[in-house]
């Protein structure tokens, strides 16, 4: 397969662990004979510091010209404590979500049995733990008309959604649990809030087309409760855009960090492939950075794209790495610092060569040589 592939490293810790995932996806295209054309192109902070303008029509353009994106970080601390900053680096992001049309955040959480010690959570809590968020991306109060009176003292965002954008997210979650273990969770606040009643609504009257699926409701205070003190009873978790992105920084603390975590952003036409972990700017350039979110954000990528043999096979050197202990200081059982372009190593030397499975990786396959 051809795919012209825009990456979009971006802010803090994006450039270093995307460029894991581009060195695991050239892994791939040469074990299994596919062509990945990479274009880079500037986002958030670094395109402000270059062009003033967080998504440049160039960088958007180009991704409205590839076959996917895959997405860095974005962020910048010289932002965060400036409220009054003129534009800010998230808002490229923002506007590439909507730009693009991509209405549904899917975000696997899963709790590997070999981490099951670095989690805080007790072990019987977490394991076996299996869920797939999908978060609506380009709605709700993130887009809604935001507003400040003229002397700066009262401020508002309006949270606002329509039957249709709810519908199309719905049918992606309830198709999703088909294949899963058949039960969707609506997250949402409808004691109080009446966007989240047109949510219950809606998904509740679309559910009778999906018969097989049990549909769960929760609000979204007893949702986060639950997450953490019985994550074993969700499979698929239905909520809007907020919500989603509160519940699954929270979920990443199943897995044992969140430098796990990825995430596949899609609409009708495209899809965006990123790490749900944001810029981290106090580890930029220090090579702890844990790279494998978006490393299994590649995975999903491939997945997209039906190569699921691929996909499978990037999972499985992940989990290969995290068995050996050759992570990030995150997650390094014996504390010790594998950098993050090590990691990459191992999980692009794993792919490429498959043969070695039985052999002793950890000493053979640490960027050193492959032959013994
Ligand atoms: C995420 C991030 C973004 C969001 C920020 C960077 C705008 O936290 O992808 O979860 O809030 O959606
Ligand atoms: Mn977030």
């Amino acid at each position: 397969m051809k795919l012209n592939i825009a990456v979009l490293p971006g802010d803090g810790i994006g450039p270093e662990v995307t460029k894991q995932s581009i060195k695991v996806l050239h892994a791939i295209a040469m074990e299994f004979n596919h062509t990945f054309y990479f274009s880079h192109a500037p986002v958030g902070a670094i395109a402000i510091d270059e062009t003033g303008d967080p998504l440049p029509q160039e960088t958007l353009d180009l991704c409205k010209n590839s076959d996917a994106i895959l997405f860095g970080a974005i962020g910048d601390p010289k932002y965060d404590n400036d409220p009054s900053a003129p534009v800010r680096p998230e808002q490229g992001l923002l506007k590439l979500r909507k730009e693009m049309g991509l209405f549904a955040n899917i975000r696997p959480v899963k709790a590997y049995d070999t981490l099951l010690e670095q989690s805080p959570l007790k072990v019987d809590r977490i394991q076996g733990t299996d869920i797939s968020i999908y978060r609506e991306l380009t709605g709700g109060i993130y887009f809604g008309e935001k507003k400040r009176n003229e002397e700066g003292t009262e401020a508002s965002d309006l949270c606002l959604y329509t039957k249709e954008e709810i519908e199309r997210i719905a049918h992606l979650a309830f198709k999703a649990a088909q294949s899963r273990k058949k039960k969707v969770t609506l997250v949402d606040k409808a004691n109080v809030l009446e966007s989240s009643r047109l949510w219950r609504k809606v998904v509740t009257d679309l559910a009778k087309s999906y018969p097989d699926v049990e549909l769960d409701f929760l609000f979204v205070d007893n949702a986060s409760m639950q997450l953490i003190l019985n994550p074993k009873q969700f499979d698929v978790i239905l909520t809007e855009n907020m919500f989603g992105d509160i519940i699954s920084d929270e979920a990443s603390v199943i897995g044992g960090s969140i430098g796990l975590l990825a995430s596949a952003s899609v609409g009708n036409q495209f899809a965006l492939f990123e790490p749900i972990h944001g810029s981290y700017p106090q580890a930029k350039g220090k090579g702890i950075a844990n790279p494998i979110a978006s490393i299994l954000s590649a995975a999903m990528l491939l997945e997209h794209f039906t190569l699921f043999e691929e996909a499978e096979m990037i999972k499985t050197a992940v989990e290969k790495s995290l068995e050996l202990d050759i992570t990030t200081p995150d997650l390094n059982k014996l504390g010790k610092t594998i950098s993050t372009e090590k990691v990459g190593d191992f999980i692009e030397d794993f792919i490429l060569h498959p043969e070695d499975t039985n052999r002793n990786f950890t000493n053979i396959h640490l960027g050193q040589s492959t032959i013994i």
